[in-house]
């Protein structure tokens, strides 16, 4: 089958290079020369794990191409899949769906034969309905379908999540969709991987509900981990006690400083957007985005707790920046309102990524960049933990207590148990733990 994917960014670049390792021809498309030069390359535009192996692997094969022209890759496409940014409106929060709408717009000038577009991308209800709209009213003589197939992988595990997904929604509106997009995920419905055959509608809502029932999932964790401060309980061993029980399951229900990412914040966002424009607002969600986003600025205050009450003329030492672990991305990541925080209480702050650093860069004035866990914890006054890297799981506590002006431990994913702590003579402040 030939493919077309529109847009080369997280989604489009793993859905295409797993498409073509299922043995599809694929030509993944971006407008970004830049881009497009760099997967010519053999480079990778992000960090995933296993991601530059795969592309690799299907280039050599002749199955996966990469290009920025649109229009031939489209003309010889049987399906056309739409994975383009739908990042948040400046402003309402609102999707924006600018990018979307005009992959449609190019599209359609190119469709040859029957083809299938399918919006991959999240977007909110009814965007398949203007795609059509807009492929059908630019090229009346188009012989098109539209479908919606959102994607559910997290980065970090995204090949092994598009090839073993827990289920695979489709959302089409015509019986011709429905064949071409059974033989597109043949190898995985060979597989047994649940198919959920929906309207178009129903699928875009379904990602949206997916996304925001996590977020949700993780909020409640995070205030009851607030509420077992304040009584002496233990957050993990209430997750465990809680998770045990199959309706509620023990997935996201770590306690931690927030969620952060490419899509939490903003699918909430549009949700609550969607819900308000139709009279029918999702007030839990209204309520999650909320807590989450005051749950980040607020983790400052665990530091200066464990700091004395004062960070003036103090360093603080951050260990992780991206949202979490086996990415670089630092999109709406806990740690920059952290950092923004223990500024604006006067810290200086230190701090260490393994893979996110050149995007820190960009993103982090005043920062002092450090090059391993033991140079950033180097004469700081704090050592917090905000990303749980594997790499900061069997840190040498001996060194960094010898390396520390202070031994003060802010653990913000509990990886390291408190008595482990005590035991090196650290002060350990961890997420929903007293004990
Ligand atoms: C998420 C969804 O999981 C995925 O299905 C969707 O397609 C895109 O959004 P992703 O953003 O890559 O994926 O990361 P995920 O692993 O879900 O983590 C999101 C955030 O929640 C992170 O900031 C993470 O640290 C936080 N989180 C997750 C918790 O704080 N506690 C948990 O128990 C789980």
């Amino acid at each position: 089958m030939r493919i077309a994917i529109i847009g080369s960014g997280y989604v489009g670049l793993v859905s295409g290079a797993c498409f073509a390792d299922f043995g599809h021809a694929v030509t993944a498309v971006d407008n970004d020369p830049a881009k497009i030069a760099m997967l010519l390359r053999g480079e990778m535009p992000i960090y995933e794990p296993g991601l530059g192996d795969l592309v690799a692997s299907n280039v050599r094969a002749g199955r996966l191409s990469f290009t920025t022209d649109l229009a031939s890759a489209v003309s010889a496409a049987e399906v056309v899949l739409i994975a383009v940014g739908t990042p948040s409106r400046r402003g309402d929060g609102h999707a924006d769906l600018s990018y979307v709408y005009g992959a449609a717009r190019e599209i359609a000038g190119a469709l040859q034969g029957h083809t299938v577009v399918v919006t991959k991308s999240t977007v909110p209800v009814g965007t398949g309905d203007e795609v059509e709209r807009i492929i059908r009213e630019a090229r009346p003589d188009a012989d098109v379908s539209v479908a919606s197939n959102p994607e559910f992988l997290r980065e970090g595990a995204a090949i092994v999540d598009f090839k073993r997904p827990d289920r695979i929604v489709l959302g089409i509106e015509d019986d011709r969709a429905r064949a071409v997009m059974q033989e597109l995920y043949r190898p995985l419905y060979l597989n047994q991987a649940p198919i959920l055959w929906t309207s178009r509608r129903t699928a875009e809502l379904t990602k949206y509900a997916a996304n925001a029932f996590l977020a949700t999932k993780i909020t409640f964790i995070n205030e009851i981990a607030d509420l077992c401060e304040k009584v002496g309980a233990d957050v993990q061993q209430v997750a465990r006690g809680i998770g045990l029980d199959n309706r509620i399951g023990s997935k996201f229900l770590h306690a931690g400083p927030g969620y952060g990412g490419s899509c939490f914040p903003k699918d909430t966002m549009a949700l609550i957007k969607t819900g308000q424009d139709h009279g029918a607002s999702v007030r839990i969600v209204e309520t999650v985005a909320a807590v989450n986003d005051q749950r980040k600025r607020s983790m400052a205050k665990k530091v200066l707790a464990a700091c004395g009450g004062s960070l003036r003329g103090k360093t603080v030492a951050v260990l992780g920046l991206t949202f979490k672990p086996n990415t670089d991305d630092m999109r709406d990541a806990p740690s920059l309102s952290l950092i923004a925080a223990l500024k604006d209480a006067g810290a200086r702050v230190r701090a260490y990524d393994p893979e996110g650093m050149e995007v820190a860069r960009r993103m982090l004035d005043d920062v002092i960049f450090a090059s391993d866990a033991y140079d950033c914890a180097d004469g700081a006054d704090a050592l917090v933990i905000v990303t749980e890297w594997d790499a900061f799981r069997a840190l040498d506590m001996s060194r960094l207590k010898s390396l520390l002006k202070a031994a003060v431990l802010v653990d913000l994913r509990n990886i390291y148990p408190r008595e482990e702590a005590a035991r090196h003579g650290f002060v350990h402040v961890g997420i929903g733990r007293t004990a």
